[in-house]
């Protein structure tokens, strides 16, 4: 990879500054300066430095998206508007995508990722990782539809696991728990039960909660331990 893109795309500076740096003499490849931005080096061996700081080359990307509607999952969309528009510029270079799907007129919690083993194992129902929604329906829920969600659902198309209903102190207002994500899966079950979905947002991925300070249509970058948290 060339020197200068190699620097710009750690997030350590734009690319015209970083050509600037490497001009001005203050970039280092194993210890030794170089002063052409064209210069190649190996992103898994060589030991750059801009200024004697380490710079460090992630491969891979994971981010948290709040997303807000009128976003397709999608990378991109003849249509509408796709979620990875909401991606920080200095993160656009990885490439990621949306781990899994939330509906155009669903909000919160989506991951975006470059990894595709990692979408893997987030998205496959055999891992049984719950997705955790908050939903306002048309009707009150009532007890019965908790037992139909735990019974698991057969559709045309697919059988819904086991999953979990809770029924807030207003019954119009649930939470939902499934661990798969079918289309339209959370309101297709409450359809079966008699139900219209009006709002629908995610809120956590197995262990890992929506960061309530992100603003809609903001992302960040997930930390180490909210990345396992996922599996937890
Ligand atoms: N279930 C739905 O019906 N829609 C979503 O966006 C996610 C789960």
């Amino acid at each position: 990879m060339r020197l200068d893109r190699y620097i710009a795309n750690s997030g350590f500076a734009a690319r015209s500054a970083v050509k600037k740096l490497i001009r001005g003499g203050k970039v280092s490849v194993n210890g030794a300066p170089v002063k052409r931005a064209d210069a190649k080096i190996d992103e898994n061996a060589d030991e750059v430095r801009v200024g004697g700081e380490l710079i460090r080359y992630d491969k891979f990307i994971y981010l948290m998206l709040n997303k807000p509607q009128g976003y397709v999952s999608a990378t991109e969309d003849k249509r509408y508007k796709p979620v990875t528009e909401l991606i920080p510029p200095e993160y656009a270079h990885y490439n990621a995508f949306p781990v899994g799907r939330l509906d155009i007129d669903t909000e919160g919690l989506l991951i975006l990722s470059n990894d595709g083993d990692f979408a893997h194992r987030v998205i496959t129902p055999k891992k049984n990782i719950y997705k955790r929604y908050y939903a306002e329906l048309d009707k009150a829920a009532e007890t019965a539809d908790i037992q139909a969600f735990e019974a698991g659902m057969e559709f045309k198309d697919f059988t819904a696991k086991p999953a979990r209903l809770e029924i807030t102190a207003d019954p119009t207002r649930v939470y939902i728990e499934i661990a798969e994500g079918k289309y339209h899966q959370v309101k297709r079950m409450c359809e079966r039960v008699g139900k219209t979905v009006l709002f629908l947002k995610r809120i956590k991925i197995g262990g890992l909660a929506l960061d309530e300070n992100l603003p809609s249509g903001a992302a960040r970058p997930l930390t180490d331990d909210e990345i396992k948290s996922i599996f937890e």
